[in-house]
């Protein structure tokens, strides 16, 4: 079909990479998709902030119970900063945090796996945050000027998580415990598929990809990323004298790539349909926090109506 004018601006701009700003025309698939992702991208950020919740009362030292608290307050600030920038796009914070409720909005796939043991706070950070990192300095690059701006922040965040997630797993294998040792071997095997979900199902399969790679959302391929990951990742688990659950794992020369094994799409569809181990409790918590929440927010607004009351007498 024939471009409109506008149309023809607005691609042009994209291929200049001018970045596209709130007021700006733009067509309006462009504009859901972004709220799709952006929204989805901040309901990771919040409910991701749930499987270290876990260890707060349990971490072992003050010094990593406030190393971990700090992480999960980023986490917060990322989750505010992304449905600030979704709101610029003319979408409502609270409808969407509706559908999270209702079970009609996705969000990472990996918060669905619990954290059994303390090894897990290392391998979330080192590896879920790792992966997040891989897929999100991309996005520093994406056409929409308030989420590449949010990813350039959120990015310096996440690679302090990622330092402090390996930081604990090289302590536990260098000064740790036989069983401490035991604890992050485990974790990684449960973690390691599961990151590798992170970024989305391959190219072939993604139906969102060719569009949002043309109007440059996404700057590079699920399959791509996915292998970026794993070639940073892999000389930093043998670093840690540790191995991955793949017996398929190997360097190519002829790649120049590490080779790795099929990745289980169906127990990924499973935890994107709700089926995960956590999706329920993860859900659960998110609404029982608002409920609870509720006399503050009525207390808030009670609060700011009598200052004005007072302000105007
Ligand atoms: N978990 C849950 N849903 C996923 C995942 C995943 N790991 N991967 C893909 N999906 C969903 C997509 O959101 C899409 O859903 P929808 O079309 O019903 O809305 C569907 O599966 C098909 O996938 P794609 O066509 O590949 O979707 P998309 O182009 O949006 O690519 C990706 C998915 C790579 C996750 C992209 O949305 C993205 O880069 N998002 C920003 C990063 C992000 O959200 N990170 C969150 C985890 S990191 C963190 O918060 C710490």
């Amino acid at each position: 079909a024939e471009m409109t004018p506008e149309e023809r601006a607005f691609q042009e701009r994209i291929d200049a990479e001018i970045k596209i700003e709130p007021k700006n025309w733009m067509p309006d698939a462009y504009r859901q998709t972004l709220i799709r992702q952006i929204s989805q991208h901040a309901h990771s950020e919040i409910v991701g902030m749930l499987p270290e919740g876990n260890w707060l009362t349990r971490a072992p030292t003050l010094k990593r119970k406030l190393q971990l608290m700090a992480k999960i307050q980023d986490e917060a600030g990322h989750g505010m900063y992304l449905y600030s920038a979704m709101e610029t796009l003319g979408a409502d914070r609270d409808t969407e945090i509706a559908k999270l409720h209702s079970g009609r909005a996705k969000y990472s796939s990996i918060f669905n796996y619990p954290t059994l043991n303390w090894a897990d706070m290392g391998a979330v950070g080192w590896l879920v945050d790792g992966a997040a990192i891989v897929n999100q300095v991309v996005l520093q690059r994406t056409s929409y000027g308030p989420y590449a701006r949010a990813m350039i922040r959120i990015c310096k965040e996440e690679s302090f998580h990622q330092r402090q997630g390996y930081e604990i797993l090289l302590t536990m294998m260098r000064h740790g415990t036989q069983a401490q040792q035991d604890m992050v071997q485990d974790a990684i095997n449960r973690l390691w598929w599961p990151a590798l979900m992170m970024f989305g199902p391959s190219d072939a399969d993604s139906p969102n990809s060719a569009q949002s790679l043309a109007w440059k959302i996404k700057r590079m391929g699920n399959d791509e990323l996915r292998q970026r990951f794993i070639d940073q990742t892999v000389p930093q688990l043998e670093f840690l004298g540790c191995t991955a659950p793949d017996p398929d794992l190997k360097w190519s020369a002829a790649r120049g790539h590490y080779d790795f094994g099929q990745i289980d799409w169906q127990e990924f569809y499973e935890v994107l349909k709700g089926n995960g181990p956590c999706n329920r409790e993860r859900i659960t918590t998110r609404r029982k926090a608002l409920e609870d929440g509720q006399w503050v927010r009525e207390a808030a607004v009670a609060h700011a109506a009598k200052r004005q009351q007072k302000q105007s007498t």
